[in-house]
């Protein structure tokens, strides 16, 4: 990957600019960057997000796909290249079965765990890939506890951010520990310039999307954070992917390699 120096501005609600200088692209800058800040304890967590999940309709969730530009699974098509090989891949937060579906799609053969907190939507992936080479795991990510080990693991739709800045380092030291060796992990993020497109945000970084009756809450880590937290967890080979979907919304891809 080639080295790219850009300047992006994060605009929050009140209309301040804070400037984040982001070197990305490439694994020699990302080794330049030494800080941050320590993490904050907000008045949420990935548990209190759970009840929005819960009652949010799928066809709701299908919408915010679409109207992201990632309804036709362009976050899948570019890492497939990565993935296309392994045995066994572990998705987290499988939702309604968008990221299944274009792994199916796109001719993946291997085994796939589909984890998911939610029962709903366990259910529903239950009986929707009963036929296939597919598990669903109705459990949390945080309690996961299994001795399987996976060549890739695929945490799309920025599935972190739903997870308070300061539980964002244990999970990254979590996947690391769900990999064989030289296993990747994906891990899929909204922009950190740019609030998601259904979101209130109050912060730069955070934001709050409204259900009917319960609200989830995000922090979406900076390349920075993410370089950090996959150095911390022991991956040794971290690169980071910015790109557009369809509807010209930018998005981070970080790809974690864990050593042989
Ligand atoms: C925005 S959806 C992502 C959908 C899917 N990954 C995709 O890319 O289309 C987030 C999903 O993660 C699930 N989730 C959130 N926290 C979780 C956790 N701790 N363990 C397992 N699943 C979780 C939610 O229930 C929800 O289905």
């Amino acid at each position: 990957m080639s080295l790219l120096h850009a300047e992006n501005a994060c605009v929050c609600k009140h209309g301040l600019r804070k400037q984040t200088a982001i070197r990305c692209l490439s694994t020699d800058a990302y080794n330049e960057i030494q800080t941050v800040k320590h993490p904050s304890k907000p008045d949420w967590n990935n548990l209190s997000n759970a009840e929005y999940y819960d009652e949010f309709p799928i066809d709701t969730l299908q919408g915010y796909a679409e109207k992201g530009g990632l309804a036709s699974g362009i976050d899948v098509e570019l890492i497939f290249p990565r993935i296309a090989h392994t045995t066994s891949l572990l998705e987290i937060g499988a939702c309604y079965g968008r990221i299944v579906d274009h792994l199916l799609r796109l001719g993946y053969k291997g085994h796939i765990d589909a984890l998911e907190r939610g029962r709903k939507f366990s259910a529903l992936l239950a009986e929707k890939y009963s036929e296939m080479n597919i598990s669903v795991i109705n459990q949390d990510l945080a309690k996961l506890t299994t001795k399987t080990k996976y060549d890739a693991i695929l945490w799309m739709w920025s599935g972190i951010s739903d997870f308070a800045e300061n539980e964002q380092q244990p999970i990254v030291n979590k996947l690391y520990g769900l990999l064989k060796p030289n296993g990747i992990a994906i891990i899929e993020t909204f922009s950190h310039t740019q609030s998601p497109v259904n979101a209130k945000t109050d912060l730069c970084q955070h934001y709050t999307i409204t259900g009917k009756n319960s609200s989830v809450h995000g922090f979406i880590p900076t390349p920075e954070a993410m370089k950090l937290f996959a150095t911390n967890a022991g991956f040794s080979n971290i690169q980071y992917l910015p790109y557009k979907t369809t509807e010209n919304r930018p998005r981070n891809i970080y790809l974690l390699t864990k050593e042989p």
